[in-house]
């Protein structure tokens, strides 16, 4: 049978990781989040005394990346999310991850992918699609609660700042920009509680899971 997977893209702090890990959790299916693989690029090629901005220099890291790599809490850091960003722009780091995102996803059963480009450009064929949104200043006041509760202090309109950067990095960049698959259903987690846009995840991928199992 081929493997059920569901991804889920969108903007950062949107939801999109949590939606993904209960989805994961509730299915039994294995979880990636893709974001941890342009974070540790990022850091690794930073941490080397690389420029991030060097497709050469990220894309030798992107090259190294292994799976123990990913679990380094510094990659939740804010400069892992910005390195990352910055990393991901370039053509020879995304090739160099796609096949192990592509492994991940292939196996048996399924698994369940979250990032920018899952269902655009990794699994284009993923029977089920989300794409997770909320307005930059409610992301930011997630993102800054969320790096407080890591013991990162950062005014929230820093974290504004960055998140708008990182939207229009992600969303201009040439190779694999962050956009909705034409296929994917529209969560938009504004004025939902993660209780709320999880549950509405969960019918978006029964309703997905049910048209799947009829055509196969
Ligand atoms: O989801 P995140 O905040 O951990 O992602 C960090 C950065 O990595 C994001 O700004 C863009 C990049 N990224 C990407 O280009 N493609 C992905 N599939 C996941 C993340």
């Amino acid at each position: 049978m081929a493997s059920f997977v569901i991804a889920v893209d969108g903007p950062a702090a949107s939801g999109k990781g949590t939606i993904a890990t209960r989805l994961g959790r509730e299915l039994g299916l294995p979880v990636l989040d893709t974001g941890l693989l342009y974070r540790a690029v990022g850091v690794l090629t930073a941490q080397a005394g690389g420029n991030p901005d060097d497709e050469a220099a990220a894309g030798a890291t992107a090259t190294r990346l292994t799976a123990d790599l990913l679990a380094d809490p510094a990659l939740r850091t804010r400069t892992a999310g910005e390195l990352a960003s910055r990393v991901a722009v370039h053509r020879k780091v995304r090739e160099r991850l796609l096949g192990f995102q592509r492994t991940f996803a292939a196996q048996p059963g399924g698994a369940v992918l979250d990032g920018r480009d899952i269902g655009t450009v990794i699994c284009p064929d993923a029977p089920a699609k989300l794409y997770v949104t909320a307005t930059p200043e409610i992301r930011a006041e997630r993102r800054w609660k969320q790096l407080e509760g890591q013991g990162e202090a950062v005014a929230y309109a820093d974290v504004l700042a960055d998140i708008r950067r990182r939207d229009a990095r992600d969303g201009a960049r040439d190779a694999a920009p962050m956009v909705a698959a034409p296929d994917a259903t529209l969560l938009d987690t504004t004025e939902m509680t993660i209780e709320q846009a999880a549950d509405a995840a969960r019918r978006i991928v029964e309703a997905a899971r049910a048209r799947w199992e009829r055509s196969h």
